[in-house]
């Protein structure tokens, strides 16, 4: 069948097509209905079935054969090890972790936080949670103790499982400090720790609070799989939002399962046996669907990966693992490949891939010239595919395992069965082909998608569908051209992509403005040539402040990195005397991103004061922006 037979075929019968996808998972109990439409516009998929997660993604490939096969492959060039683990290990590894949690009293719906780097161990974590019904929420290790605490009091963790240490090209990263000052700053406790001690630098543990990893599985009784009803949440998982408290993103079970299933061989061409890597991390949702759930639901190999693309020992490093794994599909976000062509301009350093079927690109915009380089040297498909943290898998994608289309370079192709895309205008009216507005999402969305916020179901309502009734809000702006093809050309809110992370300048604000020489602020994304954009701040001082700005701009950059964390990137700012801002006192972020870029601009007739977009200009040209 054809990509259009099949998004047909879905239009057609969105629940009969989901409920054919389920056959593709074991079921403890069948859904006898794919729709739950009874909240609209709060949809929910599968409520009735029953089903454990961790049993689809470990024990039925175990019953099935494939004991032998490893699930996991360990590739840390920043330790210099590598550890194959298989699936009879995993499920026997798994069942014990989980028998130690519940021994400590971890039970279905109970929340667990995973803060852990790129080990097997923090996948085994997630699983384990899985197998009992727990909740995990995964905390990305480049946020600092405060985003730590933050999350824990949003999601009242019964037990932290974290590492001693991860460990950066450049430093090792420590855990287990920041993990204590977030337990202290937080107002919820956990009732204990669990302690995964690396041996590149052993943590101190807290006595009467924390275990280490391997006693307290010491003599367990493993755990069976807990079946959990389809709209069990399966994780939460925080992304960032418009002010600087993040959204706990819902992951129901069963749609969960069914969707990610769909997808492995839809999308990326992979079944059982096959080896599938997503150089991403634990801590996003390409880490969650990709690097852990859906190769393992699907029986392929994953590969989790401890390194970076450059500098870990080269900019050859991905293209080793690719060969010495005999890696299927591969998935990166573009900021990873211009760090590699950067250093290999040349595509020199590429060997010949013989076992490599597509590369897959998503996180942010795919730059023609990434995409180019990616062709020429790789000399396979590549496949930009546009999701988010909300959708949990690909909106719009190149579904090879479908139908391999024609590619059109910088748009991420077209809308994925389940997704009804649309371009609407600020009335929340569709625009014809070719025009841009708000990229919106017919309701409902399909299985999988979130169907809320964690413990947030207002601010649900207000971040995705009070804008556009009857559709979910993207957050995103773009147009479809005349063929269906998607362009997604940027953020209508306060979202800015570094290096493929999704970073808030809202919190950004919220930490500068803490500043005590700082009166107001603001944070714009800029073009950046390596990570897509780069945040800078604006900051206007306390009348009467009189040190010198260098030293507030120091001390600025390290309020960032010590509150938000290392990964928010945030190493410029500039102290102005006024914001340009309208009449109703709306600071035009907009203006000045276009002014920062030395892009082409319009004076805004909202404008209060036009003059200080010249003195917004003149600061820029101190950081070598905002040529002219
Ligand atoms: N734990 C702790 N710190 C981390 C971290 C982690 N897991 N990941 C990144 N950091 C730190 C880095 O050490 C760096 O700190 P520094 O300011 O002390 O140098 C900072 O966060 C910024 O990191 P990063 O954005 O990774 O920049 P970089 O200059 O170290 O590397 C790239 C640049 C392009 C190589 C890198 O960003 C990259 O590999 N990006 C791909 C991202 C990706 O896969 N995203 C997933 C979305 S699908
Ligand atoms: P995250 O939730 O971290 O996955 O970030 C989602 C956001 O990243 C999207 O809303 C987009 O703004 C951006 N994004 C993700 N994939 C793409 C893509 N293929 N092309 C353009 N932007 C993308």
């Amino acid at each position: 069948m054809s990509y259009a037979q099949v998004y047909q075929q879905w239009q057609n019968d969105p629940e009969g097509f989901w409920l054919t996808a389920a056959n593709g998972i074991d079921w403890v109990k069948r859904p006898s209905k794919a729709l739950d439409d009874s909240r609209a516009p709060l949809y929910e998929w599968f409520t009735d079935a029953e089903v454990n997660t961790c049993w689809n993604a470990v024990d039925r490939h175990v019953i099935a054969g494939r004991g032998k096969q490893p699930a996991i492959i360990h590739d840390s060039p920043v330790t210099g090890t590598k550890h194959v683990i298989t699936y009879a290990e995993l499920q026997d590894r798994v069942s014990r972790l989980a028998g130690a949690l519940k021994a400590k009293g971890v039970e279905k719906g109970d929340r667990v936080i995973i803060y852990m780097p790129m080990v097997p161990e923090a996948l085994e974590a997630m699983l384990a949670c899985a197998r009992l019904g727990a909740i995990h929420s995964v905390v990305f290790g480049g946020f600092a103790a405060h985003e730590l605490a933050v999350r824990i009091d949003d999601c009242a963790p019964k037990a932290i499982i974290a590492a001693s240490c991860g460990i950066e090209p450049s430093r090792v990263v420590h855990y287990k400090p920041l993990l204590d000052a977030a337990i202290d700053q937080a107002s919820h406790k956990p009732d204990f720790c669990v302690i995964f001690q690396r041996e590149q630098e052993v943590a101190k543990l807290t006595e009467g609070r924390d275990v280490a990893w391997h006693e307290f599985q010491y003599g367990v009784t493993p755990a069976d799989c807990t079946p959990v009803a389809g709209n069990h949440p399966a994780y939460i998982l925080y992304t960032s939002g418009t002010t600087g408290a993040p959204k706990g993103v819902v992951r129901p079970t069963a749609g969960h399962l069914v969707a990610l299933n769909w997808t492995m061989r839809a999308i990326y061409n992979c079944g059982a046996g096959d080896v599938f890597w997503a150089a991403s991390d634990v801590g996003w949702v390409v880490g969650h669907s990709y690097i852990c759930y859906a190769p393992l639901i699907a029986g392929c190999t994953t590969v989790v990966y401890e390194g970076k693309p450059v500098g870990t020992p080269d900019a050859a490093a991905f293209w080793r693992v690719i060969n010495e794994h005999k890696v299927h599909a591969f998935f990166t976000a573009p900021t990873a490949l211009r760090a590699i062509k950067r250093d290999d301009p040349e595509g020199k350093l590429v060997p010949k891939l013989p076992t490599l079927q597509a590369l897959y690109l998503a996180g942010e915009r795919a730059d023609p010239d990434t995409i180019h380089w990616a062709q020429n040297h790789l000399k396979v498909p590549v496949i930009d595919h546009w999701w988010q943290t909300e959708t949990g898998y690909a909106i719009a994608a190149n579904p090879l395992g479908i139908e391999h289309l024609p590619v059109k370079i910088g748009s991420p192709s077209v809308a994925m069965p389940g997704f009804d895309v649309q371009v609407l205008d600020e009335g929340g009216h569709p625009v014809s082909p070719g025009t841009l507005g708000a990229i919106a999402i017919k309701l409902p969305l399909p299985p999988g998608t979130l169907p809320t916020l964690w413990n947030a179901e207002d601010r649900f309502r207000k971040s995705y569908l009070n804008h556009f009734p009857g559709y979910y809000e993207t957050g995103d702006a773009g147009y479809i051209d005349a063929d269906g093809y998607l362009y997604i050309m940027a953020r209508t809110d306060d979202v800015i992509n570094v290096a493929g992370h999704r970073l808030s300048t809202g919190a950004m604000e919220e930490v500068l403005a803490s500043h005590k020489d700082v009166a107001e602020c603001a944070v714009i994304g800029v073009a950046d040539d390596l990570k897509g954009q780069s945040p800078l701040g604006f900051l206007c001082l306390n009348k009467g402040s009189n040190r010198p700005h260098d030293e507030i701009v120091k001390e600025c950059v390290k309020l960032v990195r010590d509150q938000i964390g290392p990964v928010a990137d945030f190493k410029r700012a500039v102290v102005v005397d006024r914001l340009p801002k309208t009449r109703s006192g709306k600071i035009l972020r907009g203006t000045m991103v276009k002014i920062a870029d030395s892009q082409p601009w319009k004076m805004p007739a909202t404008i209060d004061d036009p003059a200080i977009l010249d003195e917004i200009a003149l600061a820029l040209q101190t950081l070598g922006l905002a040529r002219q």
